[in-house]
Order: structure tokens, then C-alpha cells, then sequence
């Protein structure tokens, strides 16, 4: 398959060429010159119809190293503002000579509809409450940094699931690598499938704590929601929002993860966030060299 749609379609061996290829970038974008010659003779699209910062420059970066030729598009600023279809859009832009589509899109599984009905290979960069392969595969090649391996260990997803695609990703992700997961929040951002997951859930942010290696703080993705569902803010931040003080209370030291952007005071303090048992820069260096393997890896089978 040309495509990386979500981490539902991979498997173990997938993700452990995905990281073996993601070690020798690592190593290429740490050297004097961070380039290599591989994908000169491809062109890629970075389609953004959804804000972001980490994955568009990161893709950006990423695909820049690999010396490929890159264009940006944000909706923004687009004829999709005129009322052209997505369709249309990205057909257009393929005529253009394009190989390769990194996609964020606000729809759940915009990214599966696209690969059906274009002729190019796509990669989902977040589509909606659904999935965000990449980030998932970065946040695991972080864990395994950090910690030796993914698999036994446990890790706690905190805060809004219900609408975020980091968590499906993650869960998926770590399970495959045999982590053990839990998700803490709020009854109301829990969502009701998550029963289907074989998943822990805990609705109390120090037994989640306890229980874990890895916490994985999320941001509450107030854009995507009514407001009726969510507690106040300062509830929230009181019930599962983690500062310096619940932390030094548990009987262990935990890692600290975020995919960023970080509400600062909400679900985590700056004291945590900046702190050593944060590895919430280490995370986004990571994405670079995760995203150079995920391109290489399906361009190598573009040009076959
Ligand atoms: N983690 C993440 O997807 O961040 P952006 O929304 O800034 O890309």
C-alpha cells in the first residue's frame, strides 16, 4: 500500500522498519550537512485545510533533507475558499507533476477518501477526531528512547479523548508494540467506544499517575467540541491538570509527554512541561527523522 492512512493499517513489522529507518536518519540530521540526495526525483504536496505548526514544518523539514521538491498549501488562502472540492483541489495540484500528498484535513477519514479517488500516495497529517499516524509514531520512537523499549511498559493518555486523534493513534501504536494503556479523564471526554479498545480507563488523575511509566498529556480541543460536554476550565485543571506538586507525590519518577500545542496552566504546568522528566522537545526533534523514514519508505515504492 502506497499510503499512510493511520496506524490501524500497519502492523509490528511496519512500525520496527519505521524506527530502524527513522535510527539512520536520526543519525544523517545530527551530521555537519543534515541532507541526503535520496528523493531528488520527487515531488510532494503538503495539503493543510487545518491549522498547525509541528507537523507542517516538520513534514516541511523532513521532506527538504530528503532533497525532494516540496509546495505548501494552506486552505486558508486557497481557491477552496471559492468553493472547489477537495477532489478538484488536490487533482489539480497533481497535474502539476506531483507524487506524494501529506494531508490535514478537519473530516474524519478525509485521508481514505482522497487515496480512493486520486492517483498519488498519501500520508494523513491529523484528519478530525480520527487519526494522526505520525504523530504516534513519533511519540513511540520517543518512549523507546527514553525508556530502552515500548513494549511493558505503561502508559497513561490524560484528558480530552473523545476528540483527539493522537489518542486512537497512540493506542493503537503502543498496543502493537505490547504496551499496556490506560486513558484518565473526564467521563463526558471519554468516548463510548472506548470500551472496544481494550484500554484501562481511570477517572482519577493520581491513580493513573501511580499506575504508570509514560504519562501523555493532551490538550482539551475546545474548536471540536460543544461546550455543555466539558467541565470549566478550572475544574478540569484541578481535576487532571499535572503540576510539580502531584508529581513529587508519587512513589515513582514518570515521563511527561505532550504532541503540543501546550495549553500552559491547563492541563500542565510550566514547571512540568519544562522539566527534566519532559520529553516534550525531544518529541518534536524526533518527528523530523520519523517523517523523513515514512517518506522515504513509501517513495521507495513509488519509484519501483
Ligand atoms: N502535534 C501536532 O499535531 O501539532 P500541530 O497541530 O502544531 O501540528
Amino acid at each position: 500500500v502506497n499510503h499512510l492512512l493511520g496506524i490501524k493499517y500497519l502492523n509490528t513489522q511496519d512500525i520496527q522498519l519505521i524506527f530502524e529507518t527513522t535510527d539512520h536518519f536520526k543519525e544523517v540530521i545530527n551530521r555537519p550537512i543534515k541532507k541526503v540526495p535520496s528523493l531528488r526525483d520527487i515531488t510532494i504536496a503538503n495539503l493543510f485545510f487545518e491549522n498547525s505548526t509541528r507537523t507542517k514544518l516538520s513534514f516541511e523539514l523532513a521532506e527538504k533533507r530528503l532533497s525532494a521538491d516540496v509546495i505548501n498549501f494552506s486552505s486558508a488562502q486557497s481557491s477552496v475558499k471559492k468553493g472547489e472540492t477537495l477532489i478538484d483541489t488536490v487533482n489539480n495540484i497533481l497535474s502539476m507533476k506531483v507524487d506524494m500528498v501529506v494531508m490535514r484535513h478537519p473530516n474524519p477519514g478525509a485521508g481514505v477518501f482522497l487515496s480512493k479517488h486520486v492517483n498519488a500516495s498519501i500520508i494523513n497529517a491529523g484528519d478530525g477526531a480520527h487519526e494522526h499516524p505520525t504523530q504516534a509514531l513519533l511519540d513511540s520512537y520517543s518512549i523507546r528512547e527514553k525508556l530502552g523499549e515500548v513494549k511493558g511498559k505503561k502508559v497513561v493518555i490524560v484528558g480530552d479523548i473523545l476528540h483527539s486523534r493522537v489518542a486512537l493513534s497512540n493506542i493503537f501504536a503502543l498496543q502493537l508494540q505490547g504496551a499496556e494503556v490506560m486513558v484518565c479523564g473526564p467521563k463526558t471526554l471519554i468516548p463510548k467506544y472506548i470500551d472496544k479498545l481494550g484500554v484501562k480507563v481511570e477517572t482519577n488523575l493520581r491513580n493513573a499517575l501511580n499506575w504508570c511509566d509514560v504519562a501523555n498529556m493532551l490538550r482539551v480541543q475546545n474548536e471540536r467540541m460543544d461546550i455543555s460536554y466539558f467541565p470549566s476550565t478550572r475544574e478540569y485543571t484541578q481535576q487532571f491538570g499535572v503540576n510539580k506538586d502531584v508529581l513529587n507525590s508519587l512513589d515513582k519518577e514518570i515521563t511527561i509527554m505532550h504532541p503540543g500545542p501546550i495549553n500552559r496552566g491547563v492541563e500542565i504546568t510550566s514547571d512540568v512541561a519544562d522539566s527534566n522528566q519532559s520529553i516534550i522537545l525531544e518529541q518534536v526533534q524526533n518527528g523530523v527523522a520519523i517523517r523523513m523514514a515514512v517518506i522515504y519508505l513509501l517513495a521507495s515504492k513509488i519509484k519501483q
